[in-house]
Formats: C-alpha cells, sequence, structure tokens
C-alpha cells in the first residue's frame, strides 16, 4: 500500500530532524512492503516573514487529503510565538479535530535520567493532554492600555464533548497499560472549570471499574513525576496543564530530544498530525547537531496510526539498539555525532 504524507519541516532543527525521520521511515516503508509519498510544505516563520502568513489561505484545505501530516516544529526569533502557534499549530489541531495530544514517554537505553536511581519501568508515562479547547482560547482581551487600571482578560471553555471525550480516551488507553489514570487539575484555585473536569471525570471513571482513577491536584503532581514517578502511568491533563506535565515528564526521563508527540483524531475523520515535543531549538539551530529521535520516535506513532504496527516496532527497536551501544550519540546525549549521522545509524538498523 502507498500512504500520503504531507511534511512540514517548519524552522530551525525542525528542518534537520525531519530530514532524518524521513530517511528512516522510507527505510522502514521499503523493508516492510509499502511506500509514504511525501508532499513538502515550506509552511515557516520564514515563509511569514516574506508572506506575512504562516501557511496559505486554503492551508488546511491542502492538508485535508492527505493520510497524515509529519511536522518539525515551527517558531523562529522575531516572529512572535503565539504567530506560529495561532497561525499553523492550533488552526490545524482545530480544523481536524485533533482533541488528543498524545505523549508518551520512556527513558531508553543507554540514555540517563536526571533521576538517577530510577529504572525505566518506573519512569514509563504516557501524557494524554487535551488538544483543542481550554486555556488555550481567543477569548478575552486587554483594556486601559498604558493607564493605572490597564488589565488583561483570558478566559478558558471547558466544553462537556470536550472534556468527556479526552477523558475517556485516557481510560481506554489505560486499559491497554498498567490500569492507572490520574487527572492533573487545580479545582481549588480554579472554581468552574476544573470542578466540572473532575466532575466529568468521576463520571466516566464509573464506567471503568477495572481502572485505578485518582485526581490530583496539577502543582502536588508536578511534584509526584519527580520524587514518585513509578506511581504514575496514565495522565490526563486539560490543554495548558497537560502542556506543562509533558516537558516535565520528558524532562524526568530521557530529555526533550527524545519525546514524540502525536496530535491525533481518534475517530480517523481526518489526518492526524505527529511532531516531536520540543520546539525549533533555535540556540543549536543550523549547527547540525540536534538529536533527531524524539522526531523519529514521533514517526513510529504515525507508522502505528497508519496501521502499519510492525514497521512501527522495527524504528522502535533500531532507535533503541543504536542508543544501546552509545558509538553514535548527538551532544545533548554525551556525544560528537551529527544529527545525520545519528539518523542514518538508526536508518542502517532499521534494515538490519
Ligand atoms: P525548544 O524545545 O526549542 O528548546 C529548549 C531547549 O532544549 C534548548 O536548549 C534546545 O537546544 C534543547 N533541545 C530541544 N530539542 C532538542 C533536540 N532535538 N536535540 C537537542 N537539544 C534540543 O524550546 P524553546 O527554546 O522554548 O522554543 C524555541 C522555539 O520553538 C520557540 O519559537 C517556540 O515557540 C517553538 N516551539 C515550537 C513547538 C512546535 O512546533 N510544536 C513546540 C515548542 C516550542
Ligand atoms: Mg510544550
Amino acid at each position: 500500500s502507498s500512504y500520503r504524507i504531507a511534511s512540514i519541516p517548519g524552522d530551525g532543527i525542525g528542518v534537520d530532524v525531519q530530514a532524518e525521520a524521513r530517511k528512516v521511515l522510507d527505510r522502514a516503508a521499503k523493508r516492510f512492503g509499502f511506500t509514504l509519498e511525501w508532499t513538502e510544505f515550506d509552511w515557516s516563520c520564514e515563509r511569514y516573514a516574506e508572506t506575512g502568513r504562516m501557511m496559505p489561505e486554503d492551508g488546511i484545505e491542502q492538508l485535508s487529503g492527505f493520510d497524515q501530516i509529519l511536522l518539525g516544529a515551527v517558531g523562529f526569533p522575531g516572529v512572535p510565538d503565539h504567530v506560529s502557534l495561532w497561525g499553523l499549530l492550533i488552526p490545524v489541531r482545530r480544523a481536524f479535530s485533533q482533541y488528543v495530544n498524545l505523549r508518551p514517554v520512556r527513558l531508553l537505553p543507554g540514555t540517563t535520567s536526571v533521576l538517577k536511581d530510577r529504572t525505566a519501568d518506573e519512569l514509563e508515562m504516557v501524557i494524554v493532554r487535551e488538544n483543542s479547547e481550554g486555556e488555550y482560547s481567543e477569548l478575552g482581551g486587554r483594556q486601559n492600555r498604558g493607564l493605572p487600571g490597564e488589565f488583561a482578560l483570558q478566559e478558558s471553555v471547558f466544553t462537556r464533548v470536550g472534556v468527556e471525550r479526552i477523558i475517556r480516551y485516557a481510560f481506554e488507553l489505560a486499559q491497554t497499560r498498567t490500569g492507572r489514570v490520574v487527572s492533573a487539575t487545580k479545582s481549588n484555585g480554579i472554581i468552574h472549570t476544573m470542578p466540572f473536569w473532575d466532575e466529568i471525570f468521576a463520571e466516566v471513571a464509573a464506567d471503568f471499574p477495572t481502572v485505578h482513577s485518582e485526581q490530583c491536584h496539577i502543582d502536588a503532581l508536578a511534584a509526584r513525576m519527580v520524587q514518585q514517578p513509578e506511581r504514575i502511568d496514565v495522565v490526563v491533563a486539560s490543554n495548558l496543564f497537560g502542556d506543562i506535565l509533558s516537558d516535565l515528564a520528558a524532562a524526568v526521563t530521557g530529555g526533550l530530544g527524545m519525546a514524540p508527540s502525536g496530535n491525533i483524531n481518534p475517530e480517523r475523520e481526518h489526518p492526524s498530525m505527529f511532531e516531536a515535543v520540543h520546539g525549533s531549538a533555535p540556540d543549536i539551530a543550523g549547527k547540525g547537531i540536534a538529536n533527531p529521535v524524539a522526531q523519529i520516535l514521533a514517526g513510529t506513532m504515525m507508522l502505528e496510526h497508519l496501521g502499519e504496527a510492525e514497521a512501527a516496532r522495527a524504528v522502535y527497536a533500531a532507535v533503541e539498539q543504536v542508543l544501546a551501544m552509545g558509538e553514535v550519540a548527538t551532544p545533548d546525549l554525551g556525544g560528537k555525532a551529527t544529527t545525520a549521522e545519528l539518523g542514518d545509524a538508526i536508518a542502517d538498523s532499521v534494515e538490519a
């Protein structure tokens, strides 16, 4: 079979890691007898600087015919971050109803956690982030600019449908893993939306008697992630809280260079979009030293979503094998290899 994939490398190291992910995925496709038909889009901050838009006006329409989207990263100094977020990422996530942002983390062989005495099993978890509503909202505004009474107001939107479907997804996922799910809210301080989330969480929990469920304040859960990560498996959280917890989860496992992410439309009515958790890393952009593993693992999530589970496992195993040998490692992993050298080593291992 053949799949049509939209490739959006974006900015900074997004471009470097995307090239390696494509290389590795193509090698897996060849080995397992399918093809990935890539179409490249130059949608980026560079394009914004030239045209005033991150993507063309009919960008969503252009993407709608693809099976999946693989995105590098967008954002670059000189273009405000809200432009790249609201000009590309959020419109794609919302237009294609990619309401699940799935961010699995695992300590991979040959890497060390900042939590030194922890085993890989203790550090394995997945953040299920609500990806379509919540705190990331355009509702609000600013008043009295420059006056003593200046203020800013920002609204959050939590719908019953939106909250219930993400929580249900997390419970279903927990059933396929260790059977534990924890929800992160802050209902003592945020007294309308968060208690609403908690209520729906309790309702859904009643439908899953075999799943161990727990509600936790986000501050306490953040501390637990560092002090008792073995007590955490599936975490479900709102758009903002899930965003924060997934960077923390990545940091306590292998670091940002290792954490993949999927913006998923579970009903498969629209393309899903896969990317690394990390951004465009302007501090190391153009140096050819970015770690491509997060992007390659995002590629394994894409293969799985396409139904190519065997190929996904082979790529994952290749990443593990190369990291375990430790000979080819980028600077963030303590080595001297370039992005392309690590990508090549993984690609060769996929074929072996
Ligand atoms: P970042 O994730 O780009 O970088 C944070 C730190 O981690 C930097 O020191 C960077 O060098 C390091 N790092 C990240 N990925 C790495 C990799 N693959 N290998 C080695 N080191 C790596 O986050 P930052 O600096 O806050 O944001 C930079 C830009 O990226 C901003 O414009 C931001 O808006 C954008 N961004 C875009 C995202 C996306 O496209 N989904 C997600 C997060 C940030
Ligand atoms: Mg983030």
